[in-house]
């Protein structure tokens, strides 16, 4: 039996399309009469405190996010394997919005708008493409695939990674030690990274700091479609008020919904956008997830098993 427990997405719907596709094996809501015992699958996004209470025959459980930090803290997750969500629609979406900053700040959307505002005629040349260099933090999944689409562009591009990566018309860094090597050749930061102990706060005024500077009018620039745990705001606002920063794009946020007073909302050179750079989507998701227990049911493994001890 596969229990759903979506918060804030529409559940019914989710339920609806997944009994559709794997049919006649059961699919049950948190409303309805079954006995937990029986559940073997449960399909989670947001779990509330009680979620995986008596549910003691579970095979896995099953993230509708990508990104896992959040789940891995619940106070009662039970000790079964976790398949986060991974799906070339979801990758897409990302590259998207990351390809649209990109290009943005590449050619100094900033400047430019306040140029316009003030009636200023004032030319400056944005450097070429391969002038240009975008360093991409997490070279998993989402950041391989936003390196792919950013290739055609020209961009110069590299990626810092716990590991090694060998990737074509990237330059791979990896480790703590490669950090500050990475960030000097940068001008556009890329996050997209998973929130854990060693990457939360790694968005600081140390790390604005070390980007290169001189190639992008105004300062470097950093994007970040990954967690808001990863960003120091206060660092953000003084980083962007100081020059340190010419802009930030930033889709997460340290609490969500963005509070009202927060000071990010009112900077000119701030972008905000309210955590939608990429959303899973209910077909493919649909597929993807069907696929995973019909397969499991037959004897086949597991894929895209999150690590608990690195975290993502
Ligand atoms: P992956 O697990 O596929 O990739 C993670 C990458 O980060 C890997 O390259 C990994 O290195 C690297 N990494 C992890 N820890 C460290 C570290 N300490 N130092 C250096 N590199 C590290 O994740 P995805 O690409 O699928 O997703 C990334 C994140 O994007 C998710 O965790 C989620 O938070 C976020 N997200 C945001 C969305 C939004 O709408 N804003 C939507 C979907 C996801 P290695 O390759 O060596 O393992
Ligand atoms: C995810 C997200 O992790 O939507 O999938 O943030």
């Amino acid at each position: 039996m596969l229990l759903l427990h979506l918060s804030d997405v529409d559940e019914a719907s989710w339920a609806e399309k997944l009994k559709a596709a794997l049919a006649p094996y059961p699919v049950v809501q948190r409303g309805d009469d079954f006995d937990p015992a029986a559940v073997r699958y449960i399909f989670v996004w947001k779990p509330r405190p009680e979620a995986f209470d008596g549910l003691d025959g579970l095979k896995a459980i099953l993230s509708l996010g990508a990104g896992v930090d959040a789940l891995l803290k619940h106070p009662r997750l039970p000790d079964a394997p976790i398949v986060r969500f991974v799906d070339a629609d979801l990758s897409q979406r990302m590259s998207d919005y990351v390809v649209a900053h990109v290009t943005m700040h590449h050619r100094l959307y900033t400047r430019f708008r306040a140029d316009q505002k003030a009636r200023r005629w004032s030319q400056l040349y944005p450097p070429a493409a391969s002038e240009t260099t975008v360093g991409i933090m997490g070279m998993g999944v989402l950041g391989q695939d936003a390196a792919e689409r950013l290739k055609p562009l020209g961009f110069t591009l590299r990626s810092w990674s716990r590991t090694a990566k060998d990737i074509a018309g990237v330059e791979g860094f990896a480790g703590m030690e490669t950090f500050d090597a990475f960030l000097g050749g940068t001008d556009i930061l890329v996050n997209l990274l998973p929130l854990t102990p060693e990457t939360t706060g790694i968005l600081n005024y140390e790390t604005f700091s070390k980007l290169r500077r001189g190639k992008l009018d105004g300062g470097p620039v950093i994007i970040n479609a990954a967690r808001g745990g990863h960003q120091r705001e206060a660092d953000i606002v003084r980083a962007l008020g100081d020059g340190t920063l010419g802009a930030a794009s930033l889709d997460v946020f340290e609490t969500e919904p963005l509070p009202a007073t927060s000071p990010l909302w009112e900077i000119e050179n701030c972008y905000v956008t309210p955590h939608i750079a990429a959303i899973s989507n209910e077909a493919t998701g649909v597929a993807y997830f069907s696929r995973i227990i019909r397969e499991h049911e037959a004897g086949g493994a597991l894929v895209n098993v999150v690590d608990r001890g690195r975290g993502y």
